[in-house]
């Protein structure tokens, strides 16, 4: 048991280290030492996440069956690629299929986050990546990831926290073995931090017309930054985690306590946060503290039928407002937790990540304006050369296990969705906005009348 199928069921807890890092959450304070409202909230839980502060694990049914989907008695082209440890040298094989046409055709488009892919690339689409653009996002990255003819190589320039770069590299082997041919050269750099690297403020066209900003990859990012988002490392495992579940002997990954709330509340740490797709896909309704940041599937969700907003700045009556509506409308928040709940689990199915990162690459890929070339002191990563060396049965080593791709998947990936128009983008925008306005004056009105309540009986 690792992190799999991740959004089955999650858990997770309020860590008192994170908590004390980031004055924004001062309102829990209010709402803790209101009995009212902690009845009413069965749970609130708190979730500030820095990395290694948070407390997390996952449990679900294999990923691997999910990714080999059963096809037919009549089709036996399946193919299986076994791990092949015996090479002492430990090399990448040779054999692993360099291409492989998927079965069975898409019936189904990808769900609409994808059509953001395009938005994320969109300033490079005249001119390509050159050279000399790719390597000014150097000094921000963690690693460089070149694939060539369908094989990857890494430079890693700087160890990222933790196990990010590890499974974020295996995330990528796996993608490789997932759809063998379909990834095209390239050569890529990564960040790994919590933060944003290329913000738009360094890179305003007034000031220096003829520079680009370089490409960089990262797990988030922010309307002010040019950051590609890509998918997280917890995809695929985040060990140590699960190290601090074991410590404390399982107690609180009682999976029955923690979907259990009425609501749940999501805030930012540092940068966007792993935990907002285990906070909503609880079926409990969301309340979203407005994100500065956003992850590669963030950006279609709508307030008021994923989640609840919440503004940043006004969040301890924003929270009572929600609270009290939800108990008073029950059905619709449900129905708002359901919604919410249904979009992290239908729509950031492992197989849909996998697409997404296809389409990431396939379109960035498209960009290269320059001779992909294996840089010196690279080294090819395979499945081989990162698990066969993992032979202490310890955590890392069960995560590779249970994400593990093993055979191409029979079937293509979904069909990419047009990306957004400018005015259709500016409608759907103003879409959000207009259901964050609406809740934010009903709050206010509700204030309101509670103050001259006050007032009066003072
Ligand atoms: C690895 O070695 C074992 C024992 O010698 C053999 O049975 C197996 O087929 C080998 N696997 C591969 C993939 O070559
Ligand atoms: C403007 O771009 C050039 C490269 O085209 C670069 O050398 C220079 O440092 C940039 N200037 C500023 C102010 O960013
Ligand atoms: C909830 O219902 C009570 C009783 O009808 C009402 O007084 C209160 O204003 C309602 N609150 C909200 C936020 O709708
Ligand atoms: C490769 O590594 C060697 C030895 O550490 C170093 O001298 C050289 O500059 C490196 N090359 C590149 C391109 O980083």
């Amino acid at each position: 048991m690792c992190i799999q199928d991740h959004l089955q069921v999650a858990t997770m807890k309020m860590n008192n280290k994170g908590f004390n890092q980031k004055p924004r959450g001062i309102c829990h304070q209010n709402l803790f030492s209101n009995s009212k409202l902690v009845a009413t909230i069965f749970i609130i839980i708190f979730f500030l996440i820095l990395d290694a502060w948070m407390d997390l694990f996952v449990i679900g049914k294999s990923r691997i069956q999910m990714m080999t989907p059963s096809i037919s008695s009549t089709t036996n082209t399946i193919i299986e690629i076994p791990l092949n440890c015996n090479n002492t040298a430990q090399t990448c094989p040779l054999n692993y299929p360099s291409r492989f046409e998927p079965e069975i055709s898409s019936s189904e488009t990808c769900p609409d986050y994808f059509r953001w892919i395009q938005q994320d690339l969109k300033i490079w689409q005249e001119t390509g990546i050159t050279r000399e653009t790719l390597e000014r996002a150097k000094p921000h990255a963690h690693f460089r990831l070149v694939i060539k003819s369908g094989r990857l190589y890494v430079h890693q320039y700087t160890k990222c926290y933790q196990t990010r770069d590890v499974f974020t590299i295996w995330g990528m082997v796996q993608l490789l073995r997932m759809y063998p041919g379909q990834v095209p050269d390239l050569e890529l750099l990564f960040l790994c931090h919590d933060q944003p690297g290329i913000w738009k403020k360094d890179f305003r066209q007034e000031d220096n017309a003829t520079w680009l900003p370089p490409p960089l990859f990262h797990y988030c990012s922010h309307r002010d930054a040019y950051d590609i988002v890509f998918p997280d490392w917890s995809f695929w495992g985040w060990p140590e985690d699960w190290d601090k579940e074991k410590e404390l002997g399982f107690k609180s990954s009682n999976l029955e306590d923690q979907c259990t709330h009425r609501y749940k509340i999501y805030i930012e740490g540092r940068a966007w946060s792993v935990s907002k797709k285990y906070i909503l896909a609880c079926d409990s309704m969301a309340l979203l503290i407005k994100p500065e940041f956003y992850d590669f599937f963030a950006r279609s969700m709508v307030p008021l039928e994923h989640y609840w907003p919440i503004r940043s700045q006004e969040n301890c009556g924003d929270l009572k407002f929600a609270v009290e509506w939800g108990n008073n409308n029950t059905d619709k928040a449900q129905a708002i937790g359901r919604q919410g709940s249904d979009y992290m689990t239908k729509s950031l199915k492992m197989k849909y990540v996998y697409d997404y990162m296809l389409y990431v690459l396939q379109g960035y890929g498209k960009l290269m304006k320059l001779d992909v070339t294996v840089p010196e002191n690279a080294t090819e990563v395979c499945s081989e050369t990162m698990v066969c060396p993992t032979t202490d049965g310890g955590l890392i080593r069960q995560c590779m296990d249970d994400s593990l791709v093993m055979s191409p998947s029979v079937k293509a990936a979904c069909d990419l969705p047009q990306p957004y128009g400018d005015d259709e983008l500016k409608r759907f925008l103003e879409k959000q906005e207009s259901a964050e306005r609406e809740v934010e004056k009903w709050t206010d009105e509700y204030l309101n009348v509670q103050d001259t309540f006050l007032q009066q009986r003072k």
